[in-house]
């Protein structure tokens, strides 16, 4: 059930209205054993079991916005059930126990609640939800958690059973450590590039060792998605109305704002003045694999490039062109080369697979300046390099043009 009708006219229809990959087959697939609809009354009248996946967005004091699972908790006390309320939405430890309240002032008593959070990627959606790397599981009450926990035969996972309030912060406490690690080898990035080390290394040899493990450790331009931003906000905000000072969150944030502008200080380092210079946006969405652009890097790094005096273009496989509602004054194009011609840098900003293969002689030939920024460390310097690129990654040491004829690299300093 949506109360947008057009998602689910579409869903009705068989068409699914995000790009995720695999999902459009599953639905069809399924067909049989699915149905969608607008009305609550259908909804709640039938259902013994609701799944609540509505957004929690942050507020502006970085709180998360819970007046969308207030409404559904208002439509299941309004029509007395279904009797188990399951939360999949990201919610504040204690939102539990205060729905339970709240439905419990409703005058309803046989109404139970599990906190299930999800953890899947977007773009891996399908795979994290069929081969998950745990299923936390809180209940107020242990049949309601063995209920939830019999939706889940089949799946092979680690069932890790607990309360309400500490499966709400296992959700909060996952997503905070994986930006925190991002933070710091976005950190470490910096510094190598003020020492002349090589992140890419530094990272493949920290993660190793098995204590700290090798994901979530490519240094880049910055975290975004639905996620992981405001989840974070969201923690440090429940930290602080709890009376605790987040500290640590506070610099995982902050250093997430600052990586991305480091690019504009990176442009302009080569080219000076980016006034009237034309700079390329390779990629927009938050991630591969998604047509996602929430808290996407590229919506800050159009803004400040543009404030900056930029003319800015762009091309991303899946954001249409040419304008676009999140890119005022950006040129969007329908392929890479439309959008580098003529231009005087290129920004790589989202790590699509086919820029691995794109033919980046070719980019070279119709750029004004062949000059990239690999915000995602992505591609080989050395192949850049060959192609006639000054390439500058993120705390990786730059290199220029290789001579005519030579396959290596030059390093630059
Ligand atoms: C994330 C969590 O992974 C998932 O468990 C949770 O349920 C929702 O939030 P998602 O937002 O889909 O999923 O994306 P993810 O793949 O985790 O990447 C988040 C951001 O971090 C992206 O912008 C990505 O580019 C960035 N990232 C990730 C890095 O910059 N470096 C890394 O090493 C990994």
């Amino acid at each position: 059930m949506d109360i947008d009708a057009a998602k689910v006219q579409a869903l009705r229809a068989g068409r699914v209205p995000i790009y995720e990959p695999g999902l459009d087959k599953l639905l069809a697939d399924n067909a049989a054993r699915i149905s969608f609809s607008t009305s609550y009354d259908e909804l709640l009248e039938e259902s013994r079991i609701l799944f609540v996946a509505v957004d929690t967005p942050p507020t502006p004091s970085g709180d998360a916005d819970l007046s969308r699972v207030q409404r559904v908790v208002d439509e299941v006390a309004q029509r007395g059930g279904p009797r188990l309320v399951v939360m999949k939405s990201t919610v504040p430890v204690g939102t539990g126990e205060r729905v339970v309240a709240d439905l419990e002032a409703a005058g309803m008593r046989d109404i139970t609640y599990v906190s299930n959070p999800e953890f899947l990627r977007e773009g891996a959606a399908i795979e994290d939800f069929l081969a998950p790397d745990r299923i936390v599981i809180g209940a107020f009450r242990e049949e309601d958690g063995d209920e939830v926990e019999a939706l889940y035969r089949g799946v092979e996972a680690p069932i890790v059973r607990t309360s309400v309030p500490t499966a709400e912060m296992i959700k909060y406490a996952a997503n905070a450590f994986l930006s925190t690690k991002i933070s710091f080898i976005n950190e470490i990035a910096n510094v190598c590039e003020a020492v002349g080390a090589d992140v890419r290394e530094v990272a493949r040899g920290m993660g190793l060792d098995h204590r700290i493990g090798p994901h979530f450790l490519n240094a880049g331009i910055g975290f975004g998605g639905s996620c992981f931003p405001k989840d974070v906000q969201a923690l440090k905000q429940l930290a602080g109305n709890s009376g605790y000072h987040f500290q640590l969150l506070t610099a995982v944030i902050e250093v997430n704002h600052l990586q991305k502008r480091r690019v504009v200080g990176k442009l302009k380092e080569r080219l000076g003045s980016l006034r009237g210079k034309r700079v390329a946006l390779l990629g927009l969405t938050f991630k591969p694999h998604t047509d996602d652009l929430r808290e996407a890097a590229s919506i800050v790094l159009a803004a400040r490039l543009r404030s900056e005096g930029a003319e800015v273009t762009a091309f991303d496989p899946l954001v249409p062109g040419p304008k676009h509602v999140q890119f005022p004054g950006v040129r969007l194009f329908a392929d890479a080369l439309g959008a580098v011609r003529e231009a005087d840098a290129a920004v790589l900003v989202t790590e699509w697979p086919e820029f691995a293969t794109l033919d980046w002689k070719a980019v070279a030939g119709a750029m004004r300046e062949p000059f990239l920024v690999d915000g995602r460390n992505f591609l080989d310097p050395a192949a850049l390099s060959a192609a006639g690129f000054t390439y500058v990654g993120i705390g990786v040491p730059p290199v220029t043009p290789a001579p005519v004829g030579q396959a290596g690299a030059a390093t630059l300093g």
